[in-house]
């Protein structure tokens, strides 16, 4: 836990200087050039490699009770899974359903990640409900259970989806709070009709799950949320931002005076929507919701994050088994489990499929390798979207999302020169696929210490179940 790491090339979001680094204590003690190594301190190295501040992921699932099936990674293989990708801190979203006690909800998500998780960890409060005693209930989850953020689903209908009048309380309320709201931009209502209409034309299998939500969809999403945001005040984080028009309309807003981040996560980046055509219901391995687009709308979303249009990308981290989980939307052999998920009826199709995909792992070397290495992102690009900006809206900054003086020693050594290839027979997720398998990887994350530990090295894993801390956020002033 007394770690020195010698030579390191230190990329930060702003700055690059090479430096020792002295950590004890879980932060970092001293930064300069030939520090002693006091006794009993592990000394590493850096020599020829990066050394990076720990990767944030602001937007993952790892319990998620969803489309009548749960996601498959615990905390033991997510966060395990996080680390061998160099993410050393995770936001998850808390989904209750409608139904649901939010208190309750906050304490039964925390309770998936205490003594198990590897990594350090927070929650965005997912309100899924507002009625009389919402209020009450959410300044209790700021105050007394540590949560700086919520979550809202404009999609979804009948499950996590509010309505309007909801949408504007939570807004309200967050404003009060000093609360960030994060959203998931799509209207339920065009969604569900288009997905009647598809499959009623028999239009049945995975590749009509993009056309089922088109880009208009979410861009009347990111507007309707605008609108909203713009009324009352509210500072609001767009997540998993797929498209061109939803990027503009997020941008207008910015222009009204709307405070809004952009998240976009790494399959928009690295994927298209050809993946979702893909023979014998492959194409179901790429079924998220928004959809993963034609290419043009990745290429623009590489361009907002190398001028900072976008703020951060995330993973949207959502592992179902191909074998059985998203095989319940096969059009011959899937069965409706949760009707509410299933506006077309019992038959199953598309709309049955469980939207996400497994990608926690592959974040950062994805970013790196087809971001970095292609000249794309600059190096400081990388580290502002990957993790300094959800440090700073989600009030983790500068403990994390930073290599300074006193802030926690979450670091990453990272090989810049390592070529491999992405598999699921080596991936730590528990999914029974991966969405990248085959894909030529440059760069890995070589050491990750998460406040000072070395849970990763030489590319291995070598970390401690049940290290990782809940991460207590304080509302923004
Ligand atoms: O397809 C997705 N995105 N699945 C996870 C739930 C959500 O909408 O974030
Ligand atoms: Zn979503
Ligand atoms: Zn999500």
């Amino acid at each position: 836990m007394s770690l020195l790491i010698r030579n390191a090339d230190i990329v930060n979001a702003r700055k690059r200087f090479t430096a020792d680094i002295l950590c004890e204590d879980g932060v970092i003690l001293a930064i300069g050039e030939g520090l002693a190594a006091p006794e009993g301190f592990e000394v590493i190295d850096a020599t020829g490699k990066l050394v990076f501040p720990g990767f944030i992921d602001p937007h993952v699932h790892i319990y998620l009770p969803f489309m009548g099936t749960f996601s498959k990674d615990d905390y033991v293989s997510g966060s395990k899974a996080a680390l061998m990708g160099g993410t050393t801190t995770l936001i998850e979203m808390c989904c209750p359903a409608r139904s649901d006690d939010p208190l309750e909800a906050i304490k039964l998500w925390k309770s998936k990640a205490a003594g198990i998780s590897s990594c350090d960890y927070t929650f965005h409060m997912g309100v899924t409900r507002f009625d009389e005693s919402t209020t009450a209930a959410l300044k209790t989850i700021v105050e007394d259970e540590g949560i700086q953020s919520f979550k809202v689903f404009l999609a979804y209908k009948g499950a996590f989806g509010i309505e309007d009048t909801e949408l504007y309380q939570t807004l309200s309320l967050a404003k009060e709070l000093g609360v960030v709201v994060t959203a998931h931009c799509e209207n339920a209502d065009l969604v569900s009709e288009t997905q009647k209409k598809l499959v009623a034309e028999g239009k049945t299998g995975p590749e009509w799950h993009e056309p089922s939500r088109p880009i208009t969809v979410e861009a009347e999403g990111c507007h309707h949320l605008m609108t909203f945001a713009e009324i009352t005040g509210a500072e609001v984080y767009v997540v998993h931002t797929s498209c061109i028009p939803a990027v503009e309309a997020i941008v207008a807003a910015r222009k009204r005076g709307v405070k809004a981040s952009i998240e976009t996560v790494a399959p928009y980046l690295t994927l298209d929507c050809s993946y979702a055509e893909l023979p014998d219901f492959e194409g179901a391995k790429y079924v998220m919701s928004p959809p993963i687009r034609a290419k043009e709308h990745g290429d623009f979303l590489w361009k907002c994050l190398a001028d900072g249009t976008v703020d951060t990308v995330g993973t949207d981290h959502a592992p179902f088994d191909f074998a059985t989980q998203k095989h319940m939307g096969h059009p011959e052999e899937g069965k409706a489990v949760d009707a509410s998920f299933a506006p077309t009826g019992k038959a199953a199709n598309f709309t049955l499929i469980p939207n996400g995909l497994p990608s926690v792992e592959e974040r950062v070397k994805l970013l790196f390798s087809e971001g970095v290495v292609t000249g794309r992102i600059d190096l400081h690009t990388f580290v502002r979207t990957c993790s300094t900006r959800s440090a700073e809206i989600f009030g983790l900054y500068p403990r994390k999302g930073v290599i300074a003086l006193g802030s926690d020693a979450d670091l990453v050594i990272w090989d810049p020169l390592w070529k491999g290839t992405i598999s699921a027979a080596t991936h730590s997720m528990a999914t029974d696929y991966s969405a990248f398998e085959g894909r030529e990887i440059t760069g890995r994350a070589e050491v990750v210490t998460v406040r000072g530990k070395v849970m990763v090295r030489d590319g291995r894993w070598c970390g401690e179940t049940g290290w990782g801390e809940f991460l207590h956020r304080k509302p923004n002033p």
